[in-house]
């Protein structure tokens, strides 16, 4: 058996199930690039017929990624099948995933399908995609819950039938790590044909045991691992990719085994979909929590001086988390800054250098040192890969325990600066009823989130919030930074109206 663990990223179809979190196509497709810097084998690009913006995402992937396995998900219906192909086209490898569940809760009170009707639908389906092109996946849904005979004989009709990759999903989070590998060691016993295809897990967190399941599974004998960065996904979400990929590289001693994962790029991957996903990362998170590398006992810090390897089994470095205590000042320069950034794995043109060292000089200003932690804040807050309709020219708020809160709001549109000043009930709310006025649209708040970046009175706060359309179900997010708080909600307000304005304007 190889050992070779292929992995297979979900984080832009499952991931985005998340609730709260919609990407639009150039976001998918910036973390589509960053997934392929990592190295994963196939990126899940979405579900191809549940929305024109999803197909376009798929198309846009498949357009250009190159090196890497783009795949679409599909039920076995030929609609869905055909569209996902329509999408994945123009992919280099392109894969069409299908789905069909197998459990008796599933086939019983959703499917209200029979045995035999599911293995006909599932075999029509793989012969389908078979049409379009080699690569074909097969998920039998809710997997864990089901029949083990009965899996058997689907698996062997699918992979009769084509498919190339089988893939085992605990679809509700129920299996446990032994179980889960004595369920795929009884698979690969009792389905014939399952050694000439790639065996497959896709684990949800619903009991936090989806590392633990996923890698149960590799032991019995599974070569392909499903999940998304930051575990993020439906309910409690799915495998944490990067747990897996540094446990197997930590614990190779004991797995034996290897992935073609480029591991000084997980951070980076980590913080661009916090980012874009607005899902924070917990300060805890195993791997790339701002705690993951942290020593706070006195106990442990005398021994990380003395040697590292006392309380760390693994280099931050390896994920690609810098360790310069560096910092910058007002008096840092340009070149400084510059530097600093190449140095933090950012490479911005000219026009996004300037206007970072922009931000970086006014929050200097404000506040004395600028650590890495701010450096890479301003980057992934003011950096924007689509244009900006609304820019914060200034803001003034009139607050307290005995006055009216008052905001009264510059923003610049190109060239114009538009003004207006709003009452709140608290100084957030005055601002965003400032900003619609401005630009005319009535939102509510769904959310607002603040955190602080780094520790110490003066530090960054990052606000992240979603707002929609009164009325309207669909969310957008925004993140603002600022070492005053109002300024950062302001902020974010502004930047998920310019994406609302900006899908709008793409027809989305
Ligand atoms: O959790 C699940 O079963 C899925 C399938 C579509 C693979 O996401
Ligand atoms: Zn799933």
């Amino acid at each position: 058996m190889s050992n070779r663990v292929y992995i297979f990223d979900t984080t832009l179809r499952d991931g985005e199930q998340s609730p709260g979190v919609s990407l639009n196509v150039a976001e998918k497709l910036e973390i589509a690039r960053q997934l392929a810097r990592l190295g994963i084998d196939i990126i899940e690009a979405g579900f191809p017929i549940t929305s024109p913006g999803d197909f376009n995402a798929v198309s846009a992937i498949a357009r250009e990624i190159r090196g890497v396995t783009v795949a679409g998900l599909a039920r076995p219906s030929f609609a869905d099948i055909d569209r996902a192909w329509g999408a994945l086209q123009q992919a280099e490898q392109p894969r069409i995933h299908i789905f069909l569940a197998t459990s008796n809760i599933h086939m019983e009170h959703k499917l209200r399908m029979s045995r035999e009707q599911v293995i006909e639908t599932a075999v029509a389906g793989v012969k389908r995609a078979k049409g379009y092109t080699a690569d074909v996946e097969f998920s039998a849904e809710d997997a864990s819950r089901s029949d083990l005979d009965f899996l058997c004989r689907v698996v062997e009709a699918v992979i009769a039938a084509g498919a190339t990759t089988i893939n085992i999903p605990d679809t509700v989070g129920y299996a446990i790590p032994e179980e889960f590998g004595a369920f795929i060691k009884g698979l690969m016993q009792g389905a014939r044909g399952i050694e000439q295809v790639t065996l497959s897990v896709h684990c949800h967190d619903d009991l936090g045991l989806a590392v633990a399941n996923s890698l149960a599974a590799v032991r019995a004998g599974a070569r392909q691992v499903e999940g998304a960065i930051n575990g993020i996904g439906e309910r409690a979400g799915n495998a944490s990719l990067e747990e897996v990929i540094m446990s197997l590289y930590t614990r190779r001693d004991f797995y034996g085994l290897e992935t073609g994962v480029s591991t000084e790029e997980i951070y980076r991957t980590s913080k661009l979909v916090s980012k874009l996903t607005g899902m924070t990362v917990q300060p805890n998170k195993a791997v790339v929590g701002k705690n993951a590398f942290a020593h706070e006992a006195g106990i442990h810090q005398d021994g990380m001086l003395k040697n590292p390897t006392t309380y760390e089994i693994m280099n931050p470095a390896l994920v690609g988390i810098s360790q310069s205590n560096l910092v910058l000042g007002k008096h840092s320069g340009r070149h400084a800054f510059r530097s600093r950034l190449v140095e933090l794995g950012f490479s911005l043109d000219e026009d996004e250098l300037n206007k970072a060292f922009i931000r970086f000089k006014e929050m200097a200003d404000r506040k004395k040192e600028i650590t890495d932690q701010d450096i890479e804040a301003i980057v992934e807050n003011e950096i924007h890969e689509a244009p900006v309709t609304y820019e914060l020219a200034y803001l003034h708020i009139s607050s307290g325990t005995t006055v009216v809160p008052t905001a009264t709001v510059g923003l610049n549109r190109g060239e114009e600066l538009m003004e207006e000043a709003a009452c709140g009930n608290g100084p957030v709310d005055a601002i965003c009823k400032a900003v619609d006025k401005i630009t005319g649209y009535q939102c509510r708040l769904a959310s607002w989130e603040i955190s602080a970046i780094t520790a110490g009175k003066d530090a960054l706060g990052e606000v992240v919030l979603r707002i929609a359309e009164n009325n309207l179900e669909k969310l957008y997010m925004g993140r603002g930074i600022s070492t005053d708080i109002l300024e950062a909600s302001a902020r974010a307000y502004i930047d998920a109206v310019n994406k609302m304005i900006g899908e709008k304007n793409n027809g989305k």
